[in-house]
């Protein structure tokens, strides 16, 4: 059922600090414009790499979600791992039949690649939240 390593997502206190490091430090060279996720309350900038992505985020409005994960790692962290999967929906009663808890109440949301995803709670995950994506049709 699990697919490719679509993306790593990375919280951070300032994008554009972090872009800043992945490019002089890492030599990174490619990189999304960043955009806002007002649903899921982050900034978005995406690293390309040659096999994958970093999902830079950072917290946007007073009720993102980051805030609490920035008080414990000021300095930002790693924060979820992406698989890409066929049907999200399958994925989806997959888990919850597996006694996985399924946030938002197991509703699927449209992601920053424009496809529907899902968050598995990182207690049934050996502490990794866990981002499952539907893998974009060709042409998107
Ligand atoms: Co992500």
């Amino acid at each position: 059922m699990i697919g490719k390593l679509n993306h790593v997502g990375v919280a951070t206190p300032s994008i554009d600090a972090s872009a800043k490091m992945y490019r002089e430090m890492l030599g990174a060279t490619s990189f999304s414009e960043k955009f806002v996720m007002e649903e899921q309350g982050v900034w978005v900038q995406f690293v390309n790499l040659p096999n994958s992505q970093i999902e830079l985020i950072e917290p946007w409005g007073d009720k993102s979600p980051i805030h609490a994960f920035l008080a414990k790692n000021p300095k930002g962290g790693q924060h979820h791992v992406c698989f890409e999967v066929e049907d999200i929906i399958a994925a989806r009663d997959d888990m919850q039949k597996k006694g996985a808890t399924v946030l938002n109440d197991g509703k699927p949301r449209i992601g920053a690649h424009g496809v529907p995803v899902i968050f598995v709670h990182p207690k049934d995950m050996g502490g990794v939240l866990v981002e499952l994506m539907e893998t974009p049709k060709a042409g998107h």
